[in-house]
């Protein structure tokens, strides 16, 4: 295990590219998690140990090396209709008030493995069901993610059992997915139509986006520093229409950050809306 132990100057080293190349902040002592996560990748780069792989990735990196360090240290823990409330809003508040018959454009920034783009369209699909006649322009969906390999899970929109039994009814599971294989479920094609997924890294431009009427940013900001969160919510209000709205993570909050947008407590959960 010897072999496995990071020196000072190479965790301080690794530290710095994580935070440049992704905006990822590793505390202190956090040794533990780099080598447990990056032992995985010695094989692949032909390496002895954790500090050698660190000294190729600063100093010549094959091709590719960044983005499987980058995967491998980032957190992908996602599930179906994460927290509830903000679901639930876009039926009762927002989808009601933004529907003036055109389209209605949303961004899951850092979608992980796509539960929260494609909750998003099962939501839309039961509110055109619940109302009929509305949401005509209907829903577009933009997922991003820095990591390519997720974006291809999502992408092809299909779950094993563990996925398929975190946050989602069976009522859901039922109407919204087919069955491919023993182990596996594919969301259906009308529930996959209205979202597209793609690479991005939050710390770069989202100029080729667009524009959005709704963003939904969360669980990924509390791993960044404060001055990457407030560069990114700016340039999220950027890319937000007039009164666009802001979704975080429940326990994310971006009121010492940014004062381009109001807080609206909807009992449960807080959306943000631009001023
Ligand atoms: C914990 S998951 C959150 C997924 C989803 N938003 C949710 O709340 O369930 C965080 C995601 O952020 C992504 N991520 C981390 N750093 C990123 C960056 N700089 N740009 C884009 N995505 C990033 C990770 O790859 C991971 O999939």
């Amino acid at each position: 295990m010897s072999t496995q132990q990071l020196n000072a100057a190479e965790y301080e080293q690794f530290k710095e590219f994580l935070e440049r190349s992704c905006g990822l902040v590793l505390g202190d002592n956090k040794h533990y998690l780099v080598t447990s996560r990056l032992t995985g990748l010695l094989d692949e780069y032909r390496v002895g140990s954790v500090g050698e792989l660190i000294k190729l990735l600063v100093t010549r990196p094959p091709m590719g090396m960044k983005e499987r360090v980058i995967e491998a240290m980032t957190t992908n823990e996602t599930f179906w209709f994460r927290d509830g409330f903000p679901f639930d809003i876009l039926k009762s508040r927002l989808y009601p008030e933004l529907d003036q018959g055109g389209q209605i454009k949303i961004w899951s920034a850092a979608c992980s493995t796509g539960q929260e783009a494609y909750s998003i369209s099962m939501t839309a699909e039961e509110y055109r069901a619940a109302n009929p006649g509305k949401l005509r322009g209907d829903v577009r969906i933009v997922g991003t993610d820095i990591s390519p390999a997720v974006v291809r899970q999502a992408q092809q929109g299909r779950y094993d059992h563990l996925a398929m039994t975190r946050g989602l009814s069976p009522e859901r599971k039922q109407k919204f997915f087919r069955q491919v294989s023993e182990r596996e479920w594919e969301v259906l094609p009308q529930i996959k139509a209205r979202a597209s997924f793609r690479v991005l890294n939050l710390l770069e431009s989202y100029r080729a986006l667009g524009k959005f009427d709704i963003v939904f940013c969360r669980n990924v900001l509390i791993y960044f520093s404060a001055e990457n969160k407030k560069d990114i919510i700016e340039r999220i209000a950027g890319v937000l229409n007039p009164r666009g709205y802001l979704f975080l993570g429940a326990s994310e909050s971006i009121t010492s950050y940014s004062d381009a947008f109001e807080m609206i407590r909807c009992n449960p959960g807080v959306l943000y809306r631009l001023k």
